[in-house]
């Protein structure tokens, strides 16, 4: 989400359009990055997204409401429609940005283009590279204003911190926080070979020191990817035909 606004660039005040609404969950960092100047309009196909959408906008309004005193804005206009087909809907409407998270982004990155402002981005949300190509390749044959700035692959990699071990197996008497050894339950060895290898590793720091000896590296499981994030930039060039000086 984070990565998404700082490509879009969102500031104060901004009118963006979303597409689709899902969860709501994008929205709500949209609606708080534009804030009570701004304006946010989620387009969502399905009925029952929408739903949970608007349900669980306005759920977390009031529960932002118990713990402070200035209320979450109430700046977003959740739509039951297709994008791609909402030109009539958009007519006159501009955006300072459009942020795309929908399995086939193509026809509506396209149809939005007019309502984009010059210089405003577009930014999509994908989770296989394999859509980025067939993304881009809609764009390239369209003809649209639309150009590639740049593709982002958004990842987090976990890492281990924990007391080392003695030789002989023990921990450190000493050491009574376990670091973040917790075993995650979905990242268990079918053998122990790695898990082996992570212990040898482990005794190499071994210390006699008084301080509290930690070993911490990257987890030998990670996780994948959270996604790829192309972003759009709208770019129209002026016209070429006219010499210099036709427009005074
Ligand atoms: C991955 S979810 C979006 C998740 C959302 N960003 C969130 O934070 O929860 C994709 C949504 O896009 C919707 N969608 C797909 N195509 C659409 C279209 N052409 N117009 C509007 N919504 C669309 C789907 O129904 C689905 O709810």
């Amino acid at each position: 989400m984070n990565a998404m606004l700082l490509l879009m660039d969102i500031n104060q005040g901004d009118i963006v359009l979303e597409a689709g609404s899902g969860s709501g969950a994008l929205s709500l960092f949209l609606s708080r990055a534009v804030g009570p100047l701004g304006h946010v309009i989620s387009y969502e196909v399905r009925k029952d997204h929408h739903s949970i959408a608007k349900t669980n906008y306005q759920n977390w309004r009031a529960a932002w409401k118990i713990e402070h005193t200035v209320e979450w804005p109430d700046n977003v206009q959740f739509i039951n429609e297709d994008v791609s087909t909402a030109a009539e809907g958009l007519k006159m409407k501009i955006f300072d940005a459009v942020a795309l998270d929908m399995l086939i982004p193509q026809n509506a990155a396209i149809a939005v283009v007019p309502n984009l402002k010059q210089g405003g981005v577009c930014a999509v949300y994908l989770a296989n590279i394999t859509q980025v190509i067939q993304l881009l390749e809609a764009i390239r044959t369209s003809r649209s204003a639309l150009f590639c700035e740049s593709i982002i692959e958004v990842t987090h990699r976990k890492w281990l911190v924990h007391p080392v071990t003695q030789k002989n197996g023990n921990t450190f008497q000493h050491m009574k926080s376990k670091g973040n050894m917790v075993e995650d339950l979905t990242c268990r060895y079918e053998n122990d070979e790695l898990s082996a290898e992570q212990s040898e590793d482990d005794e190499i720091l071994v210390s006699d020191r008084a301080e509290p000896p930690y070993v911490a590296k990257p987890h030998l499981c990670q996780s994948s990817h959270t996604a790829f994030l192309v972003k759009l930039r709208k770019f129209n060039p002026p016209d070429t035909k006219k010499a210099p000086g036709d427009d005074c």
